[in-house]
């Protein structure tokens, strides 16, 4: 069956100029395109969410420290409270979204991520679940705890689970050129000339904004898998992207 994975930003659901303020109108709005998807079309979907407000700002002090165990809890609390609200948002319009925490069962050796719980989540999917993941700090090999963003789950389970469609819904149009229009498409070969438009986040990112984002697709992209990067702040497009429209950029191999 073919797969979709979708990632929700941090920057769509909450409000990153704050700390810890989510925006659950539009973790409503999404859940009921997400419903409605669901209830017409026969496909798996796997949603990963960013930590917004409920992560970069906590994270920042102890990104540049290292992390003790109480830095972990309290980045991991916080980062859950976000992903109760999208899980109960989720059920209550009627999709089976069950959560699946990127700390309790994935491995990092100096930020590269070797573990997640794929297992897991197939057995998720085989049931009509939405295995939702998140940004999150996890377990290191080497550094003891680091950050792994969603922008890097993604990547990573499109590439072991095959996956059809791969997407991540932020605030802005797309990839932006210096002008402000939407980059239709970046492969390896051109992102080399756009690279110095392309910055981090206008707010607090410890994952590197959007150029840590086209930079995780891209590394996809070479392994020929492609994705998009859309505006999920504005309504309809998670379902248009869902229904495989050809919706913001398009980060792909040729
Ligand atoms: N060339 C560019 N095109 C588009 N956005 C850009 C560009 N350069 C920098 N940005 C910034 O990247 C931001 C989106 O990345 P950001 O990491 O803040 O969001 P997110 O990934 O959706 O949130 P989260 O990391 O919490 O999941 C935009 O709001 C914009 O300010
Ligand atoms: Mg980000």
């Amino acid at each position: 069956m073919n797969l979709v994975i979708l990632k929700i930003g941090g920057s769509v659901i909450t409000e990153k100029g704050s700390v810890s303020s989510a925006k659950k109108p539009e973790i409503e709005r999404i859940s009921h395109e997400i419903a409605s998807f669901k209830k017409e079309a026969d496909l798996d979907l796997i949603l990963v969410h960013g930590a917004g407000s409920f992560g970069h700002p906590q994270a920042i002090n102890w990104v540049k420290e290292g992390f003790d165990a109480k830095g972990v809890y309290l980045i991991h609390s916080s980062v859950n409270i976000l992903n109760s609200m999208v899980l109960d948002s989720l059920n209550n319009a009627g999709v089976n979204a069950l959560p699946v925490h990127p700390l309790s069962g994935s491995l990092l050796e100096d930020g590269r991520l070797i573990e997640l719980q794929v297992e897991k989540i197939k057995l998720m999917l085989e049931r009509g679940i939405v295995p939702v993941l998140h940004g999150d700090v996890v377990m290191d090999r080497k550094r003891g705890a680091a950050i792994l963003s969603g922008d890097r789950i993604v990547p990573y389970l499109a590439s072991v689970m095959n996956a059809s469609q791969i997407g991540a819904g932020t605030d802005v149009d797309g990839v932006l050129d210096e002008k402000g229009t939407v980059i239709k498409k970046i492969t390896p070969m051109s992102f080399i000339d756009m690279k110095k438009s392309i910055q981090g986040s206008g707010t607090t990112d410890v994952t590197g904004g959007m150029l840590g984002k086209v930079s995780e697709f891209l590394e996809l992209a070479k392994k020929g898998i492609s994705s998009r990067i859309f505006n999920a702040s504005k309504k309809d497009m998670v379902s248009k992207f869902l229904y495989g429209e050809d919706v913001g950029t398009l980060i792909t191999d040729k």
